[in-house]
């Protein structure tokens, strides 16, 4: 399927360096945003997508860089996910993040210093994660050099994993209510693949990592009946543990080469 791109500036060296490492999308640029449909942004803040049903100021960009998401990846130390994941001091699991997504987590987790192996299926939340990771890295954020990113389906891959923590965070229920932001309004009005989170499940707790651990809403029910050992509480959400050992320093070891075999 090929993409509408704008780019108003006509910055083609800058924009063609970038798409070199999104080679999942194909395409066809153009200067001004077309009538109907998403259609991806080019400018100096790197890409974004936007939707002409849309007020052309809400876009989704993911940004490392500066606000919140900056700010929660400098403030976090303790918070109830790093928990989950099982650090402590001295001791920092590797991570297999199956459903990476705008990078919130994974960012968080790298940063505290865990090694993190993300997956992202959507080929347009892939593309904008991939972007957002390139600029970070530009202005020198050293979580990145913990992080590999792949667009790739994770249940495909979890068997390769024989250590570390896998964390699923899939989409939460439907029927919870729609976040407000602008970035927000244009995800739920793109067309989502079918999540089957149980399936990824049952591959998580049969592959060999020490801990799977599954970010639900605080009042959901518990994914594909199975009940966790125990749980990590926030304000809205909570992180169910299923624990298969005990964490030692081999779950610390770098993915590097294991999990693109
Ligand atoms: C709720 S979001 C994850 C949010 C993420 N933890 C964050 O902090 O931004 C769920 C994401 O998982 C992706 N996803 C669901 N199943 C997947 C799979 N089997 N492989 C890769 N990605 C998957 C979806 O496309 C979606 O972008």
């Amino acid at each position: 399927m090929e993409w509408v791109g704008v780019d108003p500036l006509h910055q083609v060296v800058s924009r063609d360096e970038a798409m070199e490492l999104i080679p999942w999308l194909s395409m066809r640029w153009q200067a001004s945003p077309p009538e109907s449909g998403h259609y991806f942004w080019w400018d100096d803040d790197g890409l974004a997508l936007k939707s002409a049903a849309l007020d052309s100021r809400s876009s989704l960009h993911i940004d490392f860089v500066h606000g919140a998401q900056a700010r929660r990846v400098k403030a976090v130390t303790g918070e109830a996910l790093t928990r989950a994941m099982g650090c402590q001091k001295g001791l920092r699991p590797s991570i297999v993040d199956t459903t990476a997504g705008l990078g919130g987590d994974l960012s968080v987790l790298a940063n505290v210093g865990c090694d993190v192996f993300a997956m992202e299926r959507h080929p347009i939340v892939a593309a904008l994660l991939q972007d957002a990771l390139r600029r970070a890295q530009e202005a020198g954020a050293s979580w990145c050099e913990r992080l590999q990113f792949r667009h790739a389906d994770s249940a495909e891959r979890v068997s390769h994993v024989s250590h570390g923590v896998i964390y699923l965070d899939p989409m939460f229920p439907k029927e919870r209510k729609a976040a407000p932001s602008l970035s927000m309004q244009v995800l739920h009005s793109l067309d989502q693949t079918t999540d089957d989170p149980e399936r990824l499940l049952e591959a998580a707790l049969d592959s060999g990592a020490a801990r799977v651990v599954v970010k639900r809403p605080i009042k959901a029910d518990v994914l594909g009946g199975r009940v966790p050992s125990s749980q990590v509480k926030a304000k809205t959400v909570r992180f169910d543990l299923y624990p298969k050992r005990k964490l030692t320093d081999d779950d610390c070891a770098s993915f590097h080469g294991v999990m693109d075999a």
